[in-house]
């Protein structure tokens, strides 16, 4: 692992106790999209990022759920939550930069706010396209790169650069079906697929 994304697993880490009680209060534009994208899973369903499995209680009950993501701490409150909520669940320590999943294992692919603290989201993507059927469905929101003033600003003491989900995902080989923003155009949602 790279000393950037070491520097992100333990800000994860540090951040894991509390992170659920930020999310108690997210913006219901937020909360409907969990819920929109999260009932657009289909079969063998990867969430990237699974984090603390906010979305977990969203997706149909039918959808095969593999949750990975960099800290384990993350990982330990979205398996109580599995637990809690009767959900079967295979959780996966590792880094969506370096996917330990064979080409072509899943159906559907969801990462959720998460796009934006990788380094390489590039990377990122290439690997969700790899680990997708032809035809798979990738499904995404994230916050874009903020250009307006005072957010400009504090874009720039970022480590890595913000890029817009809709522009990484096409340049990874993703055909966008749909993509909006909500949240003043700071929060991007879409839906994709790799073509067959
Ligand atoms: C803002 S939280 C989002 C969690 C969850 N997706 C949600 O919607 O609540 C960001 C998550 O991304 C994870 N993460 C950051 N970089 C990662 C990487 N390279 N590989 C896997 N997970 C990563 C963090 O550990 C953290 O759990």
């Amino acid at each position: 692992m790279d000393a950037r994304t070491e520097k992100v697993r333990q800000l994860w880490e540090d951040r894991a106790e509390r992170y659920d009680t930020g999310s108690r209060y997210e913006p219901p534009a937020i909360r409907s999209t969990r819920r929109l994208l999260c009932g657009g899973a289909r079969g063998r369903t990867l969430e990237v990022a699974v984090g603390t499995g906010t979305n977990l209680e969203y997706y149909p009950p039918q959808v095969e759920l593999t949750g990975l993501d960099l800290s384990p701490a993350m990982l330990a409150k979205a398996r109580e939550k599995a637990r809690e909520q009767g959900r079967p669940l295979t959780l996966v320590e590792g880094d969506a930069q370096e996917l330990s999943f064979a080409d072509r294992s899943f159906d559907t692919v969801l990462c959720a706010l998460a796009l934006c603290t990788i380094p390489d989201q590039g990377r990122a993507l290439t690997e969700m396209y790899r680990v997708l059927v032809p035809g798979g469905r990738l499904l995404l929101v994230d916050h874009v790169e903020y250009t307006r003033f005072p957010f400009r600003l504090r874009e720039r003491l970022r480590g890595h650069p913000r890029r817009l989900p809709r522009r990484v995902a096409e340049e990874a080989g993703f055909r966008v079906g749909h993509h909006d923003r909500l949240l003043f155009g700071m929060v991007e949602r879409l839906v994709a697929h790799r073509p067959s």
